[in-house]
């Protein structure tokens, strides 16, 4: 296993970012750029890598890349939908969703039989007032869609498979960031 030069250069940029003998402290954004740059997830000699570049021990590594859900220790899907089943999505119809996905996809952290599609529950994602939502991740980048119905996030879903971008953000034309009449 190797990573490119740009994300080693990434990664040695955020070791110089920390004072000497806290260069560890560099851990959480060197796995995201490893993840970002191994294709959406870490694979084990990841680990190991970045534990020679941070000396570190392999099961410290280990031990944070496990604690947060945002870091993949398997494959996962060409998009990998992220869905939120906290309270206010839940109340929302983040249930809905999750049959779709089970009976589309499979079960949680399965892959589509095409390799295009994956998906995890997570905890919320900070779009509470846009729920239900979910965050997907591909390799343009991670995007938000909110306000979904199951119909509505298969949509998307189709879309992105069949190559296409559909506009990320509200589905239902629901718009609450510029309320009118001024700021918040
Ligand atoms: Fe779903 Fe906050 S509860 S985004």
């Amino acid at each position: 296993f190797t990573l490119s030069a740009a994300a080693k250069k990434e990664i040695n940029m955020w070791v110089k970012k920390f004072p000497k003998g806290r260069e560890r402290s560099a851990l959480i954004p060197a796995l995201w750029i490893a993840q970002k740059d191994a294709g959406g997830w870490l694979p084990e000699p990841a680990l190991r890598l970045l534990g020679e570049m941070l000396d570190m021990a392999y099961i410290r590594v280990y031990e944070v890349a496990t604690f947060y859900t945002m870091y993949n220790l398997e494959p996962v899907g060409t998009h990998y939908v992220q869905l939120c089943g906290t309270t206010p999505c839940w109340l929302r119809g983040s249930d809905d969703l999750i049959a779709m996905l089970k009976r589309k996809i499979g079960p949680q952290r399965s892959i589509s039989d095409d390799g295009k599609l994956s998906w995890l529950e997570v905890e919320c994602l900070g779009s509470c007032a846009n729920a239900p939502m979910v965050q997907i991740s591909n390799a343009d980048g991670d995007h938000y869609y909110e306000d979904l119905t199951a119909e509505s996030l298969e949509a998307v879903l189709d879309d992105l498979v069949a190559g296409r971008t559909p506009k990320p953000g509200s589905q239902s034309g629901r718009h609450t960031s510029e309320p009118a009449g001024g700021a918040l």
